[in-house]
């Protein structure tokens, strides 16, 4: 399976520690934050990866992060022209994916748990999307999922009346079929494409699939405050 990183957008959340520099390349503890979603996948034995950046910092990705060698991977890069949203960027990898299925990781998403064994059943699983899931004390930050048993229903971005605490983390396995799916999507309200709208047309197929993520998991991209506690949370998982 090959893995995508998408870590483009305008960081605006993070004003003025983004003004010059891409949130993915900000410190968190003692590596660059993009360094975290890498060694997620390495880890999980995913060594193909195309990393997707906005346009004005691309160059530093290639410069800090070369072919990939150092981290026992191959990286391929791409380049988001506009900030048109996380399936947007997505969207440019099609070639790339080859017809075969993908994991992708937001570059800001810092995770205590291995994706091996996720790696392993989504390989065996026929067809559709996989998910993760976590309690979180803000949901209106983030995608929201509402479950019934071991089935998602719905899956709102950022609600104003959450009907639950679950957010959906920044971490997406999908089927040959998202590149069609993209394809279809309309600009939401922020005037993006938006990854909730792809994992919906899975939900309402039928075929989403999700886990409950047991360690931490830090978005570095949040807010000052995420930043922060996931700067604390890397700094004890290396001590
Ligand atoms: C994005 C997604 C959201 C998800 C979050 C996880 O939000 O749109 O559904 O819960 O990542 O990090 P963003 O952080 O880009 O606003």
């Amino acid at each position: 399976m090959k893995g995508i990183i998408l870590a483009g957008g305008t960081g605006s959340r993070l004003d003025p520690l983004t003004r010059v520099t891409n949130k993915h390349l900000l410190p968190v503890y003692d590596r660059p934050m993009i360094y975290y979603p890498i060694q997620t996948l390495v880890e999980a034995g995913v060594t193909d990866i195309m990393i997707v950046s906005g346009k004005g910092h691309a160059g530093h990705f290639l410069e800090l992060l070369k072919s990939g060698e150092a981290f026992g991977a191959r990286f391929s890069y791409g380049v988001q022209e506009q900030a048109g949203g996380i399936a947007q960027a997505l969207g440019l990898c099609e070639d790339f994916a080859d017809n075969g299925k993908v994991v992708v990781i937001l570059g800001d998403n810092i995770l205590e748990d291995s994706l091996a064994r996720a790696v392993k059943d989504f390989e065996l699983q026929d067809r559709g999307g996989k998910i993760f899931l976590k309690e979180v004390a803000n949901p209106q930050s983030f995608g929201i999922a509402e479950i019934a048993g071991d089935k998602i229903v719905a899956i709102e971005e950022k609600p104003k009346n959450p009907k639950t605490h679950l957010a959906v983390v920044g971490v997406y396995f999908y089927d040959r079929q998202v590149w069609d799916v993209i394809k279809t999507l309309k600009p939401s309200g922020r005037g993006e494409l938006e990854i909730t709208d792809v994992n919906n047309f899975y939900v309402k197929q039928g075929t989403m699939t999700f886990e409950q993520l047991q360690g931490w998991w830090g978005d570095g991209g949040e807010s000052f405050d995420s930043l922060l506690e996931a700067a604390n949370l890397a700094a004890k998982k290396q001590k």
